[in-house]
């Protein structure tokens, strides 16, 4: 019997990860899954806060910023709508794009990662993903790929931050190894190829007891 999961996708600006988890998302829907595919920051009223913020067009301090992130990744969680803990227990597959591993990542990189670990402990005690998801891709390419394609950048998106965004991943994926389930996927090839990665090894997770 297949069960549903809880799948957070993770990765740096530029890797893809979202144009991943919308393939999974579909895949799984085509298959006849009920999948409920999401994304941090949220589109509710703290998200919509924090996207103005990262436009630039709010200003704030990056230990706002992380507080904001949490109470936004709480709503998520609990809102009574379609807040995670209710989507997976009326049997959805949950995919989020983002989870708490960018908190730690992104934040981290401004004040002290065990800080950020902690103040995010209590979603990891509500939901803790079945499998994280990171989307590996050089710094550089996903620099390329952001310049190509948009029109302007966002507060996070130049290559020393990406640099430093990237090295506070490894460290906090070292720091969880014992108890999450990490899984990196090298992004830097096709689209299909990557998918088909993703697809393949959440399939198995499906069948575990
Ligand atoms: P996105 O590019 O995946 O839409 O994410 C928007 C930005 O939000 C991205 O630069 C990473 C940042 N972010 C944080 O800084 N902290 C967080 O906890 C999350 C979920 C995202």
């Amino acid at each position: 019997m297949k069960k549903n999961l809880f799948i957070a996708f993770e990765g740096i600006d530029g890797s893809g990860k979202s144009t991943q988890a919308k393939m999974l998302a579909k895949r799984l829907t085509d298959e006849g899954h009920k999948v409920h595919l999401t994304f941090e920051p949220t589109d509710g009223t703290i998200g919509t806060l924090l996207r103005n913020i990262l436009k630039g067009a709010v200003k704030a301090d990056e230990r706002t910023i992380a507080g904001l992130f949490l109470a936004d990744r709480l709503d998520h969680l609990l809102n009574e709508h379609n807040g995670l803990v209710k989507m997976l227990a009326e049997g959805y597959t949950v995919i989020t794009d983002r989870y708490y591993f960018s908190s730690y990542a992104y934040h981290g990189v401004h004040m002290d990662l065990n800080w950020v670990i902690a103040a995010n402990e209590m979603c990891a005690t509500i939901l803790r993903p079945h499998i994280n998801l990171f989307i590996d891709v050089p710094t550089s390419v996903c620099m390329e790929r952001i310049m190509s394609n948009r029109a302007s950048t966002e507060r996070y998106e130049n290559l020393e931050n990406l640099n430093n965004v990237k090295a506070k991943y490894n460290e906090a994926f070292v720091l969880k190894a014992h108890e999450e389930n990490i899984t990196h996927i090298n992004g830097n090839r096709s689209e299909h190829e990557v998918a088909d990665d993703i697809y393949n090894m959440v399939c198995k997770l499906m069948l575990m007891p």
